[in-house]
């Protein structure tokens, strides 16, 4: 009887979810990313282009820092904002790398940037707040800000500008609701950089608009120009109203660690620090000893990590170049992503399957030339596909032919 009810219950009973819970969708990237590693699983030969991860190792300074830690049994807990030594770690690097100078206070260790992100907007932001994210974006920033009961704001950025939000662009989406912006710079997906005149003309808006300003630099380090400039040191009177996120993920070759932080006014990290003790509490004990390393150690492995993604931009903007029906007009000065514009394609079709946006077109590219890449719909640029060059230079040239053949093959 017991299990006929239980079965019942599992068939046939919908389950009532949370409200915004039942309205989040799964992260596109790791959708698209997990779809080629099953396809890789059963034996299909993918070419991913999809990650959001270097494919470098951790370098092996960090990986020994590790197992130091592990030797010395640091495997307890620890202060929820992470161990005194890390945010000793963490201002150096704020003030080495962006010019800014943050007390212990002002720091929160966390699981990853996204779980700053996260905390921190939870604890800033109340229902029916308005955060503005200037699109195409990172597909988690609105599911982060939309979780938080705030609304996202998502104001286009065209990409003859760039893929940059104008000052004037900003102005217009300002509301008597607006509390927030969220800058991420070098852009995922689109690569793009604010130079330090853009930046300043975004800080007046946002100084005159009295909003906070969160400025997600998780691809700092991947960046060909130099590191890029940062809002706050631009203008320090943002820095009472301004979080920065961070993580070593990206820079360090260390997504699966999870390690990250966030920087701000004490009372806000605090809060956001709350919050945290009470839904997970320190990040990792033994990736808190790595990162340490990782920040004030020897930073040859970042740049020679950049370089050799530099190296790889190059092949991947001559090859998106030379596709049919593809548009890359601004070489990426960040991250390592290229996000072109494959509305030229629109239309054709490929045994009956039509391609009607960036999603379709990844989704035959996947299932008809093994090559996997995300499409732009939950970036905000349904015309685009985004297309990581984190992976080999080999595995990018054999893509690009695979993805050539692909083109060959349309109606
Ligand atoms: C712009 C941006 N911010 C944050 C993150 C998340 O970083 P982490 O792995 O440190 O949580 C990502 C990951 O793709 C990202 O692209």
């Amino acid at each position: 009887m017991q299990l006929r009810i239980a079965l019942f219950v599992r068939n046939k009973v919908m389950i009532k979810l949370n409200r915004r819970i039942a309205a989040l969708k799964p992260s596109a990237t790791m959708a698209a990313e997990a779809r080629a590693t099953e396809m890789k699983e059963k034996g299909i030969d993918v070419i991913s282009l999809a990650a959001g991860e270097p494919d470098f190792d951790t370098p092996e300074r960090i990986k020994a820092a590790a197992r130091r830690a592990l030797d010395e049994g640091r495997t307890k807990y620890t202060t929820v904002s992470g161990v005194t030594d890390l945010k000793k770690a963490i201002a150096l690097k704020l003030r080495r790398d962006n010019h800014l100078d943050y007390e212990i206070g002002e720091i929160l260790a966390t699981a990853g940037c996204k779980q700053a992100e996260a905390n921190v907007i939870a604890a800033l932001f109340d229902e029916g707040d308005e955060v503005i994210i200037p699109t195409p974006a990172w597909v988690s920033l609105a599911a982060i800000v939309g979780l938080s009961g705030a609304v996202p704001i998502l104001v286009p950025c065209p990409e003859g500008n760039g893929f940059l939000l104008g000052p004037d662009e900003l102005k217009k989406a300002i509301t008597p609701r607006t509390r927030g912006i969220i800058l991420n710079s070098p852009s995922n997906p689109t690569g793009a950089v604010y130079s330090a005149s853009h930046l300043a003309e975004i800080a007046k808006v946002a100084l005159d608009a009295d909003m906070w300003v969160l400025s997600d630099d998780v691809y700092e380090h991947i960046s060909y120009d130099g590191l890029p400039a940062h809002i706050f040191t631009v203008e320090p009177r943002l820095r009472s109203k301004g979080i920065v996120f961070n993580s070593l993920s990206k820079t360090y070759a260390m997504t699966g660690w999870r390690i990250g932080f966030a920087a701000g006014p004490k009372e806000a990290i605090a809060a956001a620090a709350r919050l945290q003790g009470q839904n997970s509490g320190n990040p990792n004990s033994i990736t808190q000893y790595a990162a340490i390393e990782a920040l004030t150690g020897p930073q040859d492995d970042v740049r020679a990590m950049a370089e050799e993604f530099r190296a790889r931009r190059s092949i991947v903007v001559d090859r998106v170049r030379a596709l049919p029906g593809f548009r890359l007009p601004h070489i990426p000065p960040g991250a390592f992503y290229a996000f072109p514009n494959i509305s030229g394609l629109i239309g054709k079709t490929l045994r009956g399957r039509k391609i009607e946006h960036g999603d379709s077109f990844a989704a035959i590219a996947l299932d008809e030339a093994r090559v996997a890449m995300v499409g732009g719909n939950d970036f905000g640029a349904p015309d685009h596909v985004r297309i990581s060059y984190a992976a080999s230079r080999e595995n990018l040239n054999a893509a690009f032919d695979r993805i050539s053949e692909l083109l060959k093959k349309l109606d």
